[in-house]
């Protein structure tokens, strides 16, 4: 066995194909299973898709690169948590294509800012955001509230995240236009439809023009980000509470 060894040792050529077998192995063991799943994302109660006007607003927010100066993705550190809250879950973010957690922080972090103000505050912050933080650097956005928002391409977003596994339905997809409408109207006929839709949705006029507007799409997407997911369920070190 030893002089075997020493043959090994001698010849470059067999030394090298040993290494990769051996390496191989390991990573063989460490990716195989991983290929067994369906998901290694762990399922967080609450936790749904956008809603056809959260998704303009998705786009919205896309177009205009908020991403350039805003992370969405709360560490698991004790400043990052005490200022913004329960940090980040991977099923938060499990229906965003593109995923949104960025890397560059100029103004904070928004992964949890859905319910932190009122629309008002949203609608005059896009509009004028010195007006409210007199040191600001974010740039105006004022040119949001002046342009309807586009719903007629948001059916086929909608059936391209499908492709990529977010579970929208036929229904959803088929009543995505009114659902729209409905969500950035007070009382409109179409609420009933769209609430038994989505679970737990904010809908209102939200920059209270009489249009449905892109800052309409933008503030109703802002208002739920990390909001949906149920943490009450979680304890602190991210394990589920026993019992559920
Ligand atoms: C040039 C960088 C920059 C860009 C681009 C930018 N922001 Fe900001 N944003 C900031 C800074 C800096 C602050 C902190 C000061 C303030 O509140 O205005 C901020 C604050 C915010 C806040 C308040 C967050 C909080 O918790 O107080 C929201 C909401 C926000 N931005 C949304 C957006 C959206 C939506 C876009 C894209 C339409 C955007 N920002 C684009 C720099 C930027």
């Amino acid at each position: 066995m030893l002089n075997k060894h020493a043959a090994l040792e001698k010849n470059s050529i067999l030394m090298l194909i040993f290494v990769v077998i051996t390496i191989s192995i390991g990573g063989i063991v460490e990716i195989v299973p991983l290929f067994r799943l369906e998901t290694t994302i762990e399922p967080v109660k609450g936790v749904r898709p956008y809603t056809p006007l959260e998704l303009a607003g998705y786009n919205v927010y896309l177009r205009e690169g908020c991403y350039g100066c805003h992370s969405q993705q709360i560490r698991p550190l004790r400043d990052e948590v005490e200022r913004y809250g329960h940090y980040s879950l991977a099923a938060e973010s499990m229906y965003d294509h593109p995923f949104q957690w960025g890397s560059k922080r100029t103004g904070p972090d928004l992964a949890r800012v859905g319910g932190k103000y009122s629309d008002d505050w949203h609608l005059q912050h896009m509009i004028d955001p010195k007006s409210l933080v007199p040191e600001s650097i974010m740039p105006k956005y004022a040119h949001l509230v002046e342009k309807t928002v586009t719903l007629d391409d948001i059916p086929d977003h909608m059936m391209a995240l499908r492709m990529v596994g977010v579970p929208y339905t036929d229904e959803q997809i088929d009543n995505a236009y009114a659902d729209a409408l409905a969500q950035a109207a007070t009382d409109s006929p179409g609420i009933d439809g769209l609430l038994e839709r989505y679970s737990k949705v904010n809908a209102r006029n939200f920059d209270g023009r009489s249009t449905t507007t892109e800052m309409d799409a933008l503030i109703a997407y802002l208002q739920v980000l990390g909001t949906m997911a149920e943490l009450q369920d979680y304890k602190h070190d991210g394990t589920q509470r026993s019992g559920r």
